[in-house]
């Protein structure tokens, strides 16, 4: 099987340490492909609507982005970090999301995505784990994924994890081990079900984009649901 990994954060805090004992269940039986922000996509989206309005690889800097995309889509299981900066995502966790707007449903999302599962890793001294998962959440699911587990978490004493009490330490530790063995008993080869929240996303998606494609059939959004099948009976789930 394959996961990719978005790290919201190149310091190998405590985010980082909850990722590898996760990654843990995993090593020797998948293939890893991890990516950090703002290293491997350190540019904010410009606003050109590029992307949208005439294909992602327009997009000055496609290089970056193209790159994560690729190993997004042939992951089986996505995983992304955050540590919470004042109650939300990092900035550049942000930004990599922003640059990824025109795969959301009501533009051009991937068939792939529909059949993926991921998980969530955020943490927080006191408060804004939760909204932190939610800010990534809110991505996936327009992405079209269902499968979404959170492990959002609250230290409550120290910001270093070797500071923390051993006792918070193993709480952690044994709550985060639990959540990779069950993503570890999945069977990769069956895709993930799409939830009945996400269809109605969807089916509501295609009522705009059928209007918007027999406005114009030049329109990219439209042109490609129509190449999909998706203006008829085609969908992107199983
Ligand atoms: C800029 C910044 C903003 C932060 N904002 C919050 C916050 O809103 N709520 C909170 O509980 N902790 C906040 N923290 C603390 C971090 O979430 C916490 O220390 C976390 O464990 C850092 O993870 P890391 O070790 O992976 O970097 C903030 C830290 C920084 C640097």
């Amino acid at each position: 099987m394959k996961i990719t990994v978005i790290n919201g954060t190149e310091k190998h805090g405590v985010t980082h340490h909850l990722k590898e004992l996760f990654l843990e269940g995993f090593r020797g039986c998948a293939e890893i492909t991890e990516f950090y922000l703002p290293k491997d996509c350190p540019v904010f989206c410009q606003g050109c609507a590029r992307c949208i309005l005439k294909g992602e690889h327009t997009c000055r800097d496609s290089r970056y982005v193209q790159a994560i995309i690729q190993a997004l889509l042939r992951a089986d299981l996505i995983v992304m970090t955050s540590p919470a900066y004042v109650m939300h995502v990092p900035g550049s966790m942000k930004a990599f999301l922003d640059h990824l707007a025109y795969l959301w449903m009501p533009h051009r999302p991937s068939p792939e995505m529909f059949g993926k599962r991921a998980v969530i890793i955020t943490q927080c001294l006191g408060a804004g784990a939760s909204s932190t998962a939610k800010d990534i959440k809110h991505s996936l699911s327009w992405w079209g994924i269902s499968s979404i587990q959170v492990f959002s978490e609250r230290l409550m004493g120290d910001i270093f994890w070797d500071r923390l009490t051993e006792e918070k330490r193993m709480q952690l530790t044994r709550k985060i081990r639990l959540l990779s063995e069950k993503l570890a008993r999945i069977n990769y080869e069956e895709p993930a079900k799409t939830r009945p929240a996400a269809k109605m996303k969807f089916l509501f998606c295609r009522m705009m984009q059928k209007s918007l494609y027999e406005n114009d059939p030049q329109y990219l959004d439209g042109k490609y649901w129509a190449e999909h099948g998706w203006l008829g009976k085609n969908r992107p789930w199983k």
